[in-house]
């Protein structure tokens, strides 16, 4: 058995303990294990976004553009890009996830044409397959999806111009082989976009090395940029001038400011822009992506490991009979940062554990989701999560909630 104390001599151990202390805990009885949905606050962000809107906004007003705003999405961009294995002036700060794989998808199927078939994994996230869809369609084609990254090979035919797919999957949290995929859908003459989100600040990532062509991720998960934040975008340096994504926008046009009337896309990455950048949410993202690449992303991951590899002994400890099944790979090497409990009362339980002060997140049908923030989440949170979660069970409180689901999860 796994003792609390066991727990804390982990927390006194850990090289992390005191980026914790970075962040907003506003109420320290709070286990918040949703971090992979949306991170905590970093009190720096708060003081920056502060200075922003006094100094940047209020004082300097539209000066504040020529000041600096105009470069902030490529620079912050580069800061972004070592967690990812990027170089400089390959990665973009703008828009959302969604839009940004719409523009990169559209982009890819249009260079890869007549080819026009996009696969993707079933499991991706059902949004993904929705934008992945509509942009085949577009190009006359279909997404062919695949029961599961393992089985990619076998869809990829000359008809297909783009494989698209989660490094971890949003339910499962398995994660993928991003270099094997990366070569065979190379050698099978396609392109590849991976979505980053749920592994971006919790798992090594090394797009140049594994020879990707695109990615897109969001910033307000492990990398605590917060709502909404602006998500980012990869397109390896050699694409940039090859590819033309379908908004054409002001801020991607060469001369933004010549105001011709036809649309020449601006060199390099600053083409994958389209409108105005939100400054205050991206100014926001700042101090969440330095915190995370002045951890260290081996430093995160041997944590996030530690974690979930801890959350999987104390599901093994729960008593059998409760009727939880381990949705998430077993070994820690094979998963990102959250683990996923399957139980047919999953969203009562959910609930349960929210009134008992612990933060899941459910994700139908039945998945109790719990995330692992290397940056903030201690060993001892994990193990009275546990602890609440199997009195809760032995109780049968979650019983006393309803099994209808609605609003947020
Ligand atoms: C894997 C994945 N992709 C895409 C999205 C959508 O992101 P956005 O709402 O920023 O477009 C999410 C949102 O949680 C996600 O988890």
């Amino acid at each position: 058995m796994i003792t609390r104390p066991q727990a804390k001599a982990l927390d006194a151990a850990d090289p992390l303990a005191g980026f914790r202390d970075l962040f907003v805990i506003s109420e320290p009885d709070l286990l918040y294990l949703d971090g992979n949905s949306l991170g905590r606050l970093p009190k720096a962000t708060v003081a920056r976004v502060r200075e922003a809107v006094d100094d940047d906004w209020g004082r300097g007003l539209v000066r504040s553009w020529q000041a600096g705003w105009m470069q902030r999405p490529r620079e912050v961009g580069d800061r972004l890009a070592p967690l990812i294995g990027a170089g400089p002036g390959e990665v973009l700060l703008a828009d959302q996830t969604s839009l940004n794989l719409f523009k990169l998808a559209t982009a890819a199927l249009d260079a890869a044409a007549p080819r026009s078939t996009i696969v993707s994994d079933a499991g991706n996230f059902p949004s993904d397959l929705y934008v992945l869809a509509g942009v085949a369609e577009r190009a006359g084609g279909s997404l062919v999806t695949v029961d599961g990254p393992e089985s990619f090979s076998a869809a990829l035919d000359p008809s297909v111009g783009l494989l698209s797919a989660s490094h971890v999957n949003f339910k499962s949290g398995k994660l993928a082989d991003m270099a094997g995929l990366t070569g065979r859908a190379h050698d099978a003459g396609a392109m590849v976009l991976w979505d980053l989100s749920h592994s971006v600040g919790a798992v090594p990532i090394d797009v140049n090395g594994a020879g990707v062509d695109l990615a897109i991720g969001c910033t307000y998960k492990y990398l605590n940029g917060g709502p909404g934040a602006p998500a980012f975008l990869y397109v390896a340096r050699h694409l940039q001038d090859q590819l033309t994504q379908p908004i054409h926008g002001w801020w991607g046009q060469q001369d933004m400011f010549g105001f011709d009337l036809g649309y020449q896309p601006a060199a390099g990455i600053d083409r994958f822009a389209v409108g105005t950048m939100p400054m205050l949410s991206l100014i926001a993202a700042e101090s969440g992506i330095e915190i995370s690449a002045e951890a260290g992303i081996g430093v995160i991951r041997e944590k996030g490991m530690a974690l979930t590899a801890l959350m999987v002994d104390l599901f093994d400890e729960l008593p059998g009979d409760l009727g939880f099944s381990l949705a998430s790979p077993r070994d820690a090497e094979d998963r990102g940062s959250h683990i996923s409990l399957s139980h047919p009362d999953g969203y009562r339980i959910t609930q349960a554990l929210i009134e008992r002060g612990v933060i899941p997140d459910f994700r139908a049908p039945d998945i109790v989701r719990l995330g692992a923030a290397p940056l903030y989440t201690r060993y001892v949170d994990v193990w009275d999560a546990f602890d609440r979660l199997r009195q809760i069970m032995e109780s049968g409180e979650h019983l006393a909630f309803t099994e209808q689901r609605s609003g947020v999860t």
